[in-house]
């Protein structure tokens, strides 16, 4: 039925033509601001274990034994095995031995259990090795197996391989696995072989060989092309409350996540305890996916890297005791961070940091051009701690441009005293947050139409509808998201940067939604939220163009029948954009002025969201991962004003050529 609607919907057919044609006046003849190349893009989180057990597609748990509660946590080990400290990686210092159990029957060894489980594909190679020394010398032999531990056929194991290693000297080996058969929760087993001589081993690992771009410390490649597909100017990384840590300790430190993997450090995810109603007390950061991968993969997919940075502030939303936080006679430390940041991305490879980014196998700079400094930071702490950030990277890199915030409300006490702060000390764009219900949404078409023109740009950095009881990604929210979005690309003067967020999830493992993609150990989905994101950086032109509806903007207000719409240009096309947020279908004439006496527009086409009253709460999910996808509709007609239908609850791109 939604299909017969649709195609009638075309451009002259009027089904409800008892209905009022609202018309928008679109004007061709003097485009509007540019359109930033950062303008739509993506935040990344390592919550709802979206590094670790996500994105960084490493498939052991806690495979340097440094989970502090239990060094062997994630682990089941079998026979003699000992945690030992004094291995060869300083900062990962624990290893495992591995002894004779004492009797032929008998054997040593260990399981890992993965990320709720291990998800391994029938025919695919994956990459295991770990490294390992004969304390006594000689050689010892290990299997490596992957195994269906609920199989009732005669093997557990999907494959197995023998590892032999010699020598007393630490070096890394390495085995192919390829399953025989599919299998989401498989668990990797190691075991003692032969005479069973006692062996020690470090950093055991396991990666698919068909990673994102064939990386060997790689990122799970269908969660990776879902980025790619958003086309995303703009990549933040890697929070999000996660910069500011708990406690100063455990704040994102940026300098552990570069150089071998091996030696980077474990640290706590304030996700695994936050909140005590979703606890995932086995939740860390390998840091595997740290800051060289993600400098890298931002140029990859074509998205200019944002690096958040701690501001000397620890969450303050955990900490109200100043105490808490660094002095600012301490801060210096923290900028030299920021600094030092820079340099990794920018620097020559003769410069300290330059050179730890070259010998990771990157000379070349990153062109890094933005950084921001603090996440959801308040009160006076917040601009003094900034200041001082702000004179030393001006001082140092005055090409860098600086990204202040604005707190965690979208309004309010503590948004109203920060944005005049950020605007004193000079920020180039200020982040604004908000997770809002859908009436937030719906009153915020205009939300950017009078700020001020001359102060720091905004970057909408955190952003969601998260519906009022209803904290799920169905299609109404991301509806109302399209419908926000709408006031964004209108104003591209002032609005830089937006990101919605958190980015991904996974469905055994999530503290919080929406998310923009979710998965298991084997698929994924995007939901209709990714999917409004999708649209908007496809069609996301160069230039605005203005859009009225009786002379005003088209931001849902009174009078204008739940209609938002912006309108950009791209060369000769233009796109507009409409929303239609109400339960019935509504006619639209679209009125194209400032064009040549004899010049008329011609349709090209369009791409649309929509629902029908009865779908407005359903989501995709990963049985179901198209259920809510854009349809393309033909259009046809060519004039000065042209008309269409817009069907209810939906996000259309209609598509013109002048
Ligand atoms: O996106 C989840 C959290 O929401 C972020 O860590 C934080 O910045 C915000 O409060």
């Amino acid at each position: 039925m939604r299909k017969l609607l649709l195609s009638l919907a075309v451009f002259g057919v009027s089904l409800l033509s008892y209905a009022q044609t609202r018309q928008l006046d679109i004007d061709l003849k003097k485009a509007g601001a540019p359109i930033q190349n950062t303008m739509y893009g993506i935040f990344f989180e390592d919550i709802n274990y979206a590094a670790d057990g996500g994105l960084y597609a490493e498939l052991v748990k806690n495979r340097s034994f440094e989970f502090p509660d239990d060094a062997l946590q994630g682990w089941k080990a079998f026979g003699k095995v000992e945690v030992l400290s004094g291995g060869p990686f300083e900062r990962n210092p624990h290893y495992v031995r591995l002894s004779d159990p004492g009797h032929p029957h008998k054997w040593t060894g260990l399981d890992n259990e993965g990320f709720f489980g291990i998800g391994v594909k029938k025919g695919q190679a994956y990459r295991f090795s770990v490294w390992a020394r004969v304390p006594d010398g000689g050689s010892s032999s290990l299997r490596i197996e992957l195994v269906n531990t609920a199989s009732m056929g005669e093997n557990h194991f999907l494959c197995q391989e023998e590892l032999v290693a010699s020598g007393k000297e630490w070096k890394k080996y390495r085995v192919e696995l390829t399953p025989d058969a599919t299998l989401d929760k498989a668990v990797l087993r190691i075991f003692l072989t032969g005479d069973r001589r006692t062996i020690d081993l470090e950093h055991v690992s396991l990666f698919p060989a068909d990673t994102w771009m064939g990386h060997e410390n790689g990122l799970r490649k269908d969660l990776a092309q879902a980025l790619a597909d958003l086309h995303p100017g703009i990549f933040r990384f890697p929070g999000g409350c996660i910069v500011e840590g708990t406690d100063l300790a455990t704040r994102y430190n940026w300098k552990n996540s570069v150089g071998p993997v091996e030696n980077r450090p474990l640290n706590e995810n304030r996700w695994e305890y936050t909140f005590p109603h979703r606890f995932y007390p086995d939740y860390y950061q390998s840091y595997g996916l740290g800051f060289f991968e993600f400098f890298q993969l931002s140029e990859e997919i074509g998205s200019e890297p944002l690096p958040i940075l701690s501001c000397g502030l620890a969450c303050q939303f955990q900490n109200e005791n100043v105490e808490a936080h660094v002095h600012l006679d301490e801060l210096q430390p923290y900028i030299q961070d920021a600094l030092d940041l820079i340099e990794f991305a920018n620097g020559p490879v003769t410069s300290t940091w330059g050179a730890v980014r070259a010998e990771m196998g990157h000379p070349e700079p990153f062109n890094l051009k933005f950084i921001g400094i603090g996440n959801e930071q308040w009160d006076s702490l917040y601009p003094e701690h900034l200041e001082p950030f702000v004179k030393a990277i001006r001082a140092a890199y005055p090409e860098i441009k600086i990204v202040g915030s604005s707190g965690p409300d979208s309004e309010g006490k503590q948004f109203d005293y920060l944005w005049p702060e950020m605007k004193r000390l000079g920020a180039d764009l200020v982040d604004e947050h908000f997770y809002r219900p859908e009436s937030w949404f719906l009153s915020q078409g205009a939300r950017y139409d009078n700020y001020d023109r001359k102060g720091p740009k905004v970057f909408a950095g955190e952003y969601a509808c998260h519906g009022a009881g209803k904290k799920w990604n169905h299609f109404h929210a991301s509806l109302l998201e399209a419908a926000f979005m709408t006031g964004i690309e209108r104003n591209a003067d002032v609005v830089h940067m937006a990101t919605y967020a958190p980015l991904f999830a996974h469905v055994e493992g999530w503290q919080w939604r929406p998310d923009l993609i979710w998965y298991d150990n084997l698929r994924s989905f995007r939901t209709a939220s990714w999917h409004v994101q999708e649209l908007y950086g496809r069609f996301r032109g160069t230039h605005t163009l203005s859009v009225k509806m009786d002379g005003a903007n088209v931001t849902g207000a009174e009078g204008q029948d739940g209609l938002f719409a912006s309108a950009v240009q791209d060369g000769s096309r233009v796109y507009v954009k409409v929303v239609n947020t109400t339960g019935e279908a509504r006619n639209l004439a679209f009125n194209f002025t400032g064009l040549k006496k004899k010049a008329l527009v011609k349709a090209a086409g369009g791409v649309r969201l929509s629902a029908s009253a009865s779908e407005l709460d359903l989501e995709n999910d990963l049985d179901h991962p198209d259920r809510i996808h854009p349809e393309t509709f033909t259009l046809s007609g060519e004039g000065k004003t042209l008309e269409a239908q817009v069907p209810a609850w939906s996000f259309s791109v209609f598509v013109f050529e002048r």
